[in-house]
């Protein structure tokens, strides 16, 4: 993506976005491009996946379960009912079909950037960690771990964050994509260092909006 196509996308996404999602995604898109230098990854992939990450979601419910079904994309039975899950498969879509992206990966790091998904590659984690920690977040009790972490070890950062959105799904009643939880199991498997659930049965803050 050269300069100009770059400045055409941004503007072109103040457009499709609501003003609070569209600086959202800014935060994301900057915090992904320094993740990435800090991890030796293709800045400018990561970038245009921040950039693209929520295209989906100032859509209609309706509106992203038909353009998944043109698109025969599978969806699970919580992403086909929960919006907060399904624009991330109706990103990778539109980002695809509407925004002309064929690089896989890209399009497989909007796809997964809600629930995670286990063995994820390095965009995904870049992707799904700069999305909870851009500098607009606010609202989670241990953002500044978590960012200190995501520069230090972001496989660390991932297993605090996939615990802390688990608690607070459960302790707010709402339903657990199988992913979620299936991406924690993986990777807690594999990194010890990090802090599992709360054990003072407090639920940890959290954005709604992923
Ligand atoms: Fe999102
Ligand atoms: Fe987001």
């Amino acid at each position: 993506m050269d300069k100009e196509q770059r400045v055409k996308l941004i503007r072109r996404l103040e457009k499709e976005l609501n003003y609070k999602r569209f600086i959202h995604t800014l935060g994301v898109a900057g915090t992904a491009a320094a993740l990435a230098m800090r991890c030796g990854a293709d800045m400018e992939k990561a970038e245009l996946a921040g950039l693209l990450h929520d295209c989906a979601k100032c859509m209609s419910p309706e509106k992203m379960r038909t353009i998944c079904i043109e698109a025969r994309m599978p969806l699970s039975e919580p992403e086909r009912n929960n919006p907060a899950l399904l624009h991330s498969k109706a990103g990778r879509v539109l980002a695809r079909m509407e925004y002309g992206v064929e690089d896989e990966e890209i399009l497989n790091a909007i796809a997964w950037h809600t629930t995670g998904r286990p063995a994820m590659t390095l965009l995904e984690k870049i992707i799904f960690i700069a999305d909870y920690i851009e500098p607009g977040r606010n609202a989670a009790q241990r953002l500044p771990e978590i960012r200190s972490a995501a520069f230090r070890d972001p496989d660390e950062a991932l297993i605090m964050i996939l615990s802390d959105t688990l608690r607070y799904l459960r302790v707010s009643g709402a339903a657990v994509d199988s992913m979620t939880q299936k991406t924690y199991d993986y990777y807690r498997s594999r990194v010890h260092a990090a802090a599992p659930y709360r054990t003072d049965g407090s639920a940890p803050e959290r954005e709604e909006n992923i």
